[in-house]
């Protein structure tokens, strides 16, 4: 059985209670679903082995894809690592609390449970103030991947939790929508510093802190860097195709390929854009915000995904959104989710 629990804004007392409750599961060692500012995660005590164990199988999660580990505030870091570099540090002033991970040589009391049986441990500070007080409260960091089954949109809601994990998890703290959307950057820190998984904190802004360029791992399934890169990501059950190319003639494209699918309307989705939204025909069509506000789209993307699923899409069609760098992090989601379906234009 699943416990439901709600955060209540403004109603500390409240929240005081549901937050105890919580951190008594995780304690416990049961595993307890919570918001992030990127996307809900999947929590338990990271030095519990059984309860780590048990995230992998309530995600049916491959156990050499290894787990993010939450701390409330840096003094945390020093009983997860064991060196820290002068570039983590500058990262670390600059963007946590916030929606970096970090990939550091790890201590020696962190399971290797919680690393995929790696020597280094990923690490985020995440700045959800629920988040943060749950960590707090349960008084050790907390191992967490994404709240939803392996291979599927990631959870930006609790109701998404509950699609995926109903039964499989002790309880899921519902604290509202994820500001961000798409999961925290990754950078691996244990050599020169490199980005494995793009975010909302963008190459270009990592590369102004640290005053010099960064490499970044190719995007693609096979990247041995990332382990949860390598498998199917993201995957709606409908078929997902991207469509690359000017506003003018991807509508015309897609109109055209929903007009000969020999479909009905309500098996096909177009995911567009505020800008082009109205202008397409015989589809369902969900919109992801201005272009001029890529932060939408990034909020949007995997709540969509899913709602597709929900009204029995067959087949989703997707604007492409590589215009602006958070566009980029957005397209590394949506080319994973359509298995690198992609037509240009
Ligand atoms: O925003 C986020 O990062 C969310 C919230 C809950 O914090 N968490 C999240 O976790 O996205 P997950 O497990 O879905 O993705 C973690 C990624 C995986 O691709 C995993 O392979 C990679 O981080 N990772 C974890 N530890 C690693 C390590 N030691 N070396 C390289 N990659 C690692
Ligand atoms: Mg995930």
């Amino acid at each position: 059985m699943t416990e439901y629990l709600n955060i209540i804004p403004g109603d500390e007392p409240h929240n005081d209670k549901v937050l105890a409750h919580c951190a008594g599961i995780i304690k416990g060692g049961g595993l307890v679903a919570f918001p992030t500012e990127t996307v809900y995660g999947l929590g338990a005590n990271v030095f519990d082995e059984k309860a780590l164990l048990r995230i992998y199988e309530a995600k049916g999660r491959p156990c050499d894809n290894p787990l993010i580990v939450h701390i409330a505030s840096v003094n945390e870091l020093a009983v997860c690592v064991s060196a820290l570099s002068e570039s983590a540090r500058l990262l670390m002033e600059a963007f946590w609390p916030g929606p970096l991970t970090m990939i550091f040589p790890k201590g020696p009391s962190i399971p290797l449970a919680a690393t995929g049986k790696r020597g280094t441990v990923a690490v985020r500070c995440p700045a959800h103030p629920i988040a943060r007080r749950l960590i707090q409260a349960a008084g050790t960091p907390v191992a967490a991947p994404s709240a939803n089954i392996s291979g599927r949109p990631s959870p930006t809601g609790a109701d998404h939790v509950k699609q995926d994990l109903d039964g499989r998890v002790d309880a899921v703290l519902d604290g509202g929508p994820c500001p961000v959307g798409i999961e925290s950057t990754i950078i691996d820190m244990t050599g020169e510093p490199r980005l494995l998984r793009p975010g909302f904190i963008t190459k270009s802004t990592v590369e102004n802190v640290l005053k010099h360029g960064i490499s970044q791992s190719p995007a693609t399934l096979d990247t041995p860097e990332a382990p949860g890169m390598r498998y199917a990501h993201y995957a709606p059950l409908a078929e997902l195709i991207i469509v690359d190319g000017s506003a003018g003639k991807t509508v015309e494209y897609i109109n055209n390929m929903c007009r000969e699918s020999g479909l009905g309307a309500e098996k096909l989705g177009v995911f567009a854009s505020d800008e082009t939204a109205d202008l397409y025909k015989n589809a369902r069509v969900i919109s992801a915000g201005s272009r001029a506000q890529p932060e939408t789209i990034a909020r949007s993307l995997f709540g969509a995904l899913r709602r597709f699923d929900l009204w029995g899409a067959a087949r989703v069609y997707s604007e492409a959104f590589y215009d602006t760098e958070l566009g980029l992090s957005v397209m590394n989601r949506l080319e994973k989710a359509s298995g690198y379906n992609i037509v240009k234009l």
